[in-house]
């Protein structure tokens, strides 16, 4: 088997992306401005129903633009990796969600499910050329083979910003500060979204009281993540095969159905690291400014493995849909992967679930596409002088519809209609012998000539 080669380019000053040689050519530097609507094809696998989508830029730009108010830079992965690197012992749900195979060169892939993974490598590759902290985001699609419910799809876009080399809950609280800013941005209050904390901690200070051996963590905070999901009698049952004593799982899930800090203090006998950091969390929110949407809940521990400590989650507060974002802090991670650890922490954020919470709030606007004027030549042989004029246009700034073809002027108002034009220069011969066209402001009426110089 030929040996991967990995290598990071810096190709712009705001943006970083590794590129695995061995998969995927290193495609040009994607312009990141957002376009008003894209069209996103449906296909059977991914879930359908996405023609017309313009949903996610509405997100897309907001993710992007949340990101870069807070400061944090851009950077990009390969969308097909190695299996390898997606597959961690503790044998996560997501594993069984892969869409893998084997491609030419008989090597194991996999479409990522998460961006995470190829974050940690990024940040083990570039080693000591960088300096802590880096604050870093990235938006691109993941795929999981889920079942498809509302929110969940088998393709989606997701959002992630990470803090690393900051061991301080600080980094947390900014991080939940930024998804705050987010929702504000789009609408969304406190009334309608909340963020449910804890953190891993809680657990393994629990294990350690009961004297469960430690490598127990993964597994049972998988199982403790489907708790709002699955019976409880399922719950019980399933931390039964890991050996946990009946008493032990009593009170195990007493601890994870508790939702003060004060009672978790009383259960847990006295204030250890977990409740420390919840309470500088909830300290903090005070000072960002989003004390009211934070809460804290026992039973949040995510369902990946590599958290260690503080965990959250975004939720509706209607309880209808799944959980509209997730993170934590990863402090072990890196040494999975064979680095040196580094503290770490962030989040997912899906397009999915906020569309569904966007649709039933009515706050999803109607997106079309929008241009600012249509050019068009009224005669074949001034097709040439209508290019003239439109990258005149455009060399402005202006957006421009160029018609490329010879078109009745019925078919040039209608789809002025169509994309929302607001004017229509018409390049005409007699117009044009002196350097001028002609121009109709669509909403007015109000027709004009102009120089070609003086169209603004
Ligand atoms: P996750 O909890 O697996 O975390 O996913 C994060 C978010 O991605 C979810 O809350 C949801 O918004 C979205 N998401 C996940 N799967 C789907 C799906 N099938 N359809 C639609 N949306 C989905 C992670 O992926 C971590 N890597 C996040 C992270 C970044 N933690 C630290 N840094």
């Amino acid at each position: 088997m030929r040996a991967i080669h990995i290598v990071t380019t810096r190709l712009s000053s705001s943006f970083i992306r590794p590129v695995l040689l061995d998969f995927v050519s290193c495609s040009p530097l994607r312009q990141f401005s957002t376009p008003r609507r894209f069209i996103c094809a449906a296909s059977k696998v991914n879930g359908g129903g996405r023609s017309g989508y313009a949903t996610p830029q509405l997100a897309l730009h907001h993710f992007k633009e949340v990101s870069r108010l807070f400061g944090y830079e851009e950077v990009d992965f390969p969308v097909l990796e190695t299996e390898a690197l997606f597959i961690r012992k503790a044998g996560e749900e997501i594993r069984d969600q892969l869409y893998c195979f084997e491609d030419r060169g008989n090597r194991r892939v996999a479409l990522r499910p998460e961006l995470t993974p190829s974050l940690a490598r990024l940040v083990i590759q570039k080693g000591k050329s960088v300096s802590l902290p880096l604050k870093w985001f990235a938006v691109g699609q993941c795929w999981r083979y889920e079942r498809m419910t509302r929110g969940r799809r088998r393709e989606h876009y997701q959002w992630n910003m990470d803090i690393i080399g900051v061991p301080e809950v600080t980094a947390e609280a900014e991080l939940i500060s930024s998804i705050m800013t987010f929702f504000k941005r789009i609408g969304i209050t406190a009334s309608d979204v909340g963020f449910k904390v804890s953190s891993r901690k809680v657990l393994q200070e629990f294990l350690k009281k009961y004297g469960v051996p430690e490598d127990l963590f993964g597994r049972v905070c998988f199982i403790i993540d489907k708790i709002e999901k699955i019976p409880i009698d399922e719950i019980k049952k399933e931390l039964g095969f890991t050996g946990i004593s009946d008493d032990a799982i009593e009170q195990l899930l007493q601890v994870f159905s508790v939702k003060s800090l004060d009672d978790l203090e009383d259960i847990l006998g006295g204030a250890g690291e977990a409740i420390a950091d919840m309470k500088q969390l909830f300290s903090l929110a005070e000072k960002f400014g989003y004390s009211e949407w934070i809460q804290f809940d026992a039973s949040v521990v995510r369902g990946l493995a590599y958290y260690t400590g503080i965990v959250f989650e975004g939720f509706d507060r209607e309880g209808k849909l799944r959980a509209i974002c997730g993170g934590g802090r990863y402090d072990r991670l890196l040494s999975t992967y064979g680095g040196d650890d580094i503290p770490a922490c962030g989040f997912g954020f899906g397009d999915a679930v906020i569309v569904e919470l966007l649709k039933e709030k009515d706050l999803l606007p109607e997106l079309g596409q929008e241009v600012e004027n249509i050019v068009c030549a009224l005669d074949k042989d001034l097709q040439g002088a209508a290019a003239t004029v439109a990258t005149a246009l455009r060399d402005k700034g202006q957006t421009v519809d160029l018609v490329l073809e010879s078109k009745p002027l019925k078919w040039v108002f209608k789809r002025a209609a169509r994309v929302n034009a607001r004017r229509l220069v018409l390049v005409g011969k007699t117009e044009w012998e002196v350097g001028s066209v002609s121009v109709k402001v669509l909403s007015s009426g109000e027709q004009f000539q102009v120089k070609l110089n003086d169209l603004e």
